[in-house]
């Protein structure tokens, strides 16, 4: 069994590789050595761990041969080329980006639903983590599908600026400081205001809405390892900078009373269910910053349907995505890799 691990940050001074390294940190992940890699133009600038400054070191010039595990925080275009290099100098990847979610042969990994894949595994393997949309909507819906199956789920997604990084969460800044001084808006990243404004995702290219939604569900399903249910899914842009939220419709196979629909979630250590009398969670108040899952207004659906509708909130850089790969990392260094 290892004690300790040298791992690499590849991304570190991006969102999801920031909160990768305050969760390495908070959670005293063994580390042996630990490098933070991101962009040449980074090369200079330091990033925090555990209190102390650590230079970046440039991707490019970087030997995977260095480290046991490295997790990747990059682009998906930037993980297709280097995600390989680091494995073939024997280094296993743990890769947060849409690459190589769906390939057959690559583990997707949600570590309270399905880390029995990784018992199996050896020295550079790759391990994707899910888009945070799909973790936050799998970590929802399971107690539920454990209990009595699920038929069919609705979900509406109301993504924040920062699910597409630190370029959102500026974006929104600059629109909403235009516009408070009736200045014309600039919109680079989003192809439409995000400000102010609740935008389709990418409706200018209408099949690329459709991509994202049926990724979700080709997500899910290899994670459930089941096809045998359905999933409509919609994902808007909301002006919003950390924090994901999701109305849920969840058709069950068997009977499903709210009463009881509480009780599954009872030993599940990773969500919080508020009840209907109370206030409900929301993505600032509740979610952001935050490591849970938080469900609220949980009531049954109107008959003749079978089922329950509910509301959830999380952060999507750190629930969504951080946590999953530091828990896939601590899994490892007890022992598979
Ligand atoms: N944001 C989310 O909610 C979320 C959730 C789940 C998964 N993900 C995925 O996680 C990955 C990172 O997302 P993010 O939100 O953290 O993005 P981000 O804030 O834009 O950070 C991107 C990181 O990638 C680095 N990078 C970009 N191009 C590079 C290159 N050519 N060589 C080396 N490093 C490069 C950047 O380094 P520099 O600072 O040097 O440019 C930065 O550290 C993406 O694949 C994303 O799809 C994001």
């Amino acid at each position: 069994m290892n004690d300790s691990m040298s791992l690499a940050v590849v991304g570190a001074t991006g969102l999801v590789g920031a909160a990768v390294v305050d969760l390495l940190a908070t959670r005293q992940f063994p580390l042996s050595k630990l490098f933070l890699v991101a962009s040449s133009e980074s090369v200079g600038s330091t990033v925090q761990y555990g209190g102390k400054h650590q230079r970046v070191i440039d991707l490019a010039k970087f030997d995977f041969a260095q480290v046991q595990l490295a997790i990747f925080c990059v682009p998906a275009q930037v993980a297709a080329h280097y995600v390989p290099l680091a494995r073939r100098a024997g280094c296993t990847v743990i890769d947060h980006s849409s690459e190589f979610r769906l390939d057959p042969s690559v583990p997707l990994i949600i570590p309270e639903i399905n880390a029995d894949l990784l018992e199996t595994q050896t020295p550079g393997m790759l391990i994707a983590c899910p888009e945070a949309a799909c973790t936050q909507l799998i970590l929802a819906i399971y107690p539920i599908y454990q209990a009595v199956g699920i038929k069919r789920v609705d979900v509406t997604t109301c993504l924040p600026v920062s699910h597409i990084g630190r370029a959102g969460v500026e974006e929104l800044s600059n629109q909403a400081i235009s516009l408070l001084n009736l200045k014309e808006l600039k919109t680079t990243y989003f192809h439409q205001p995000v400000a102010f404004n609740l935008i389709l995702q990418s409706p200018q290219s209408p099949n690329r809405a459709a991509l994202s939604e049926d990724g979700m569900l080709e997500q899910t399903q290899k994670i459930l390892h089941d096809t045998t249910f359905t999933l409509v899914s919609w994902q808007l842009q909301a002006p919003v900078f950390f924090g994901t939220s999701q109305v849920l419709s969840i058709e069950t196979r068997g009977k499903s009373p709210v009463n009881e629909v509480y009780g599954w979630y009872q030993d599940k250590a990773y969500s919080e269910v508020s009840r209907s009398d109370e206030l409900s969670p929301s993505a600032v108040t509740h979610a952001a910053q935050q490591d849970g899952l938080y469900l609220g207004r949980v009531h049954a659906l109107p008959l003749p349907l079978q089922g329950v509708g509910m509301w959830s909130v999380a952060d999507n850089i750190r629930r969504g995505a951080a946590l999953g790969s530091v828990q896939i990392a601590e899994i490892l260094v007890k022992g598979h890799l």
